[in-house]
């Protein structure tokens, strides 16, 4: 089970990876100096996808003990760490034009599509010039799944776009998670700005 999640992961990052690499750092392109996590947990995609490529990072998770395992979690690259925001995410603000990235990984299904709506709002306002917002998330095939063992909601794209149009945010690109099993629902990445 472990292994199977593990492998899981380490598709994801990488694809996560590719993904972002071709979305920053060219001429008109997203720079790689600031990269805020939202719901960033103990800091998977920090360590793996973000870290990497940018030079300073922030985290914002509910979560305190989340984010007291992240500083260990990160090792020596804990030091390009500038903050650790202990928020949810409906009561956060993104500091203005600071962000040339903004990652919202599985974590919107936690909240309403409100708060999601006015949560990018928000993220608007903390890009710098040519900044990006990449949602990454479980996206249903048709309409919205409630699952209540967790309370959480998958929409589906139709929806998810209705939410970003509303935003005042545009769609740059998106792609479907290659390599997951079949039966695991489709995961995607969109990023927009
Ligand atoms: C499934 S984990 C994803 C963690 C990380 N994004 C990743 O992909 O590895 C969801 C995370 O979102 C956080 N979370 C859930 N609801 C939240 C909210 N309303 N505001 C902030 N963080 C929230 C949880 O504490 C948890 O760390």
């Amino acid at each position: 089970m472990m292994g199977d999640f593990l492998e899981l992961s380490d598709m994801d990052l990488k694809s996560s990876k590719e993904f972002l690499r071709r979305l920053v750092g060219g001429p008109g392109k997203a720079r790689t100096d600031f990269a805020l996590d939202c719901g960033s947990g103990i800091g998977r995609v920090s360590k793996n996808v973000l870290l990497p490529l940018f030079s300073n990072i922030e985290l914002v998770d509910m979560m305190e003990p989340f984010l007291e395992e992240a500083q260990t979690y990160l090792e020596e690259e804990a030091d390009r760490v500038e903050s650790l925001h202990c928020y949810n995410l409906q009561d956060f603000s993104p500091a203005i034009g600071k962000y040339d990235v903004i990652w919202i990984q599985w974590v919107a299904g936690y909240l309403t599509d409100k708060d999601l709506l006015e949560f990018l709002i928000r993220c608007k306002f903390g890009l710098r010039d040519n900044g990006i917002i990449v949602l990454k998330d479980n996206v249903a095939r048709e309409g919205c799944i409630l699952d209540i063992s967790d309370s959480s909601i998958t929409r589906d794209l139709h929806i998810l776009h209705s939410i970003i149009e509303k935003s005042g945010l545009r769609v740059l690109c998106e792609e479907k998670q290659e390599g997951f099993p079949e039966f695991c629902i489709p995961v995607w990445m969109i990023a927009m700005h």
